[in-house]
């Protein structure tokens, strides 16, 4: 059986899903997305992707009008179809189709898309890995806050890591940490948890989000705050948080050793605390 997307309210063969050329999203990128887990059939931290579509949409000034139950039954449908438990969902919602004009018009009928993707998640357990990274400088705009795919500066970041064999990149601002190209980042320096702020100069992960309630249950000190590279460096373990990574440890910065290039203890609990919570929905 072939692979089925969603579009436009319509269930499709993936090899026919296709969006119109004068699609806004294609054009300008004028279009908000959201990535999903999907870890053992549980919808991993749905309500807190769809607020924050909530708010991208509205940031932008994209109207369209969704409920919870909605993109549940659309979803739930489209892992049956694709035999998909464990994976991401990719969700994307365009302002829609119009003549080529930066301008746009009000009641514009929004496109949407959603697909879903099979994928092996890095879970504590035997296989748990860490990951190498490098970092690079953050050439993004100044609203991170809204999740579109205008992502330019993320793909050369990303690919930059990709040409130094690494598997992230973590962008610097003004010689201070932001967050990875696709994932947030956090540092451990005694008993302290150290990420930056969720303001408009990073994406408010979702991850992100779920952690922090789950450190609440901990005795770590948790500071938002934004650190500097150095800091980075001298860090004793680092991480990163994404719905595509979950909590993965990070081993090497710049080709420097974190931990002795060991995965951290406190990284370690964090993750199975995590994947427990994601593994029973
Ligand atoms: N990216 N920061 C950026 C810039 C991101 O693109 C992402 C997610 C995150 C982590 O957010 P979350 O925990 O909600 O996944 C932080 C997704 C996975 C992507 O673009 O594929």
């Amino acid at each position: 059986m072939s692979k089925i997307a969603f579009v436009n309210n319509k269930f499709i063969p993936f090899s026919k899903a296709s969006i119109h050329i004068e699609d806004r999203g294609l054009q300008f990128a004028d279009s908000v997305y959201e990535v999903i887990a999907v870890l053992n059939h549980n919808l991993i931290d749905l309500e807190f992707h769809l607020k924050r579509l909530r708010y991208s949409l509205k940031e932008l000034n994209i109207k369209f009008i969704f409920n919870q139950k909605y993109f549940k039954n659309i979803f739930l449908n489209l892992l049956k179809k694709n035999k998909t438990s464990n994976g991401i969902i990719y969700l994307q919602i365009t302002r829609g189709i119009q003549y080529r004009e930066h301008k746009y018009e009000k009641n514009l009928t929004p496109t949407l898309i959603i697909y879903t993707q099979k994928k092996k998640f890095n879970l504590p357990g035997k296989n748990f890995s860490g990951v190498n990274t490098i970092t690079y400088e953050d050439l993004r705009w100044k609203r991170r806050d809204i999740k579109t795919v205008n992502l330019l500066p993320n793909i050369i970041a990303a690919n930059k890591a990709k040409k130094m064999k690494a598997y992230e990149a973590i962008l610097i601002q003004n010689g201070k940490v932001t967050e990875g190209t696709s994932s947030n980042i956090w540092i451990i320096k005694k008993n302290s948890l150290i990420t930056h702020p969720a303001n408009s100069d990073i994406l408010k992960g979702v991850t992100r989000t779920s952690l922090l309630k789950i450190i609440k249950k901990t005795s770590l000190n948790l500071v938002e705050k934004s650190f500097s590279y150095r800091q980075l460096l001298e860090a004793d373990e680092v991480f990163l948080t994404s719905s595509g990574s979950l909590i993965t440890p990070i081993l090497k910065i710049d080709k420097k050793k974190i931990n002795n290039g060991k995965i951290g203890n406190i990284t370690l609990k964090l993750a199975e605390m995590y994947s427990k919570l994601c593994m029973n929905g």
